[in-house]
């Protein structure tokens, strides 16, 4: 038995979530010290430990209570809880944040010679799948019969081998498919990484060192969205650009010296700043925009 005064997160090995896990981590003041086999970090800075692990194995790890957290993509999650739902095991494990990366989904792919004229044109065939109870209810709730076939790698390539005739696979930037003639039909599931947790809470030191470190998680990602936007304007024109930026907080207006009517603004704003606002800003008569990353924050 494990001592309860430290805390475990599990995260994936390597992969697509492994370096943005980390580097999410590092930014919320946890520090490890790598074995020598690389599957455990012990915790420098804090009482946090890190497992490395495959992505598939945190769920079922943090049910087993071998692991307290997990960084986990939400289709591994769902797909897993709706598996433990089907064979009648209870909730043992919820997503307690969306951590904005590692964004993907779930979808159907048929070859791109097909004709696609909607589910029921999968009616009778075979689909290849590493997730098929996501796909099993998505057929259900389109009232399409069609056989799962269940391959836990490679699944883009089945319709090459002859071993099915469409595919139910993950698409991030969509590059797999297009290597495998294959083209995306049906979104089934929208994912990312999401930080999971047992059901129970802890009963122990754990509990504090979780809220810890939600506390800072949240910090480093609220930061993360923000960006500090700089820019020049005519007096006249500042309540005009201040209504283009409803996410930002009362932006600060100051005087630049030796001139009567053009002052200087910087804004905080909270949400992505696109070509298409800076444009828009551009026309309501902002100069010399400049948009930088926050660094840290303590309000
Ligand atoms: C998925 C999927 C494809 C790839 C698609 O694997 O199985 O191979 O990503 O990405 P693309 O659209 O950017 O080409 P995933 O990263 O989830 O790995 P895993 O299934 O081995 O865990
Ligand atoms: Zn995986």
């Amino acid at each position: 038995m494990r001592t309860h005064d430290r805390l475990r997160i599990a995260i994936q090995k390597s992969g697509r979530l492994s370096d943005p896990a980390r580097d999410l981590l590092a930014r919320a003041g946890l520090s490890f010290r790598e074995s020598r086999d690389r599957l455990f970090c012990y915790g420098e800075s804090l009482p946090i430990d890190l497992l490395l692990v495959r992505d598939d194995d945190i769920p079922g790890l943090i049910a087993e209570g071998a692991c307290d957290l997990g960084v986990v993509g939400g289709n591994v999650l769902e797909e897993q809880a709706c598996e433990r739902l089907a064979d009648g095991r209870g909730e043992a494990f919820r997503p307690i944040r969306e951590l904005g990366f590692g964004r993907c989904r779930l979808s159907v792919a048929v070859p791109n010679d097909w004709e696609w004229t909607g589910p029921q044109r999968l009616a009778g065939l075979r689909i290849a799948t590493s997730y098929p109870q996501l796909m099993a209810r998505w057929l259900r709730e389109q009232g399409v019969e069609a056989t799962p076939v269940m391959l836990s790698g490679s699944v883009e390539i089945a319709p090459r081998l002859g071993k099915a005739e469409a595919i139910c696979d993950i698409v991030s930037t969509g590059g797999t498919l297009m290597a495998n003639q294959l083209k995306e039909v049906a979104v089934i599931l929208e994912s990312q990484a999401l930080l999971v947790a047992p059901s129970q809470p802890f009963g122990d030191e754990r509990a504090e060192l979780a809220a810890m470190l939600l506390r800072r998680l949240d910090a480093v990602m609220s930061v993360r969205a923000s960006k500090l936007v700089l820019f020049q304007a005519h007096r006249d024109q500042v309540a005009e650009l201040v209504k283009l930026l409803p996410d930002a907080e009362t932006p600060t207006v100051m005087a630049i010296e030796g001139q009567r009517d053009q002052v200087a603004l910087q804004a905080l704003c909270r949400s992505a700043m696109t070509w298409q606002r800076l444009e828009d800003m551009k026309r309501a008569g902002a100069s010399g925009l400049l948009v930088l990353p926050v660094e840290q924050m303590l309000a």
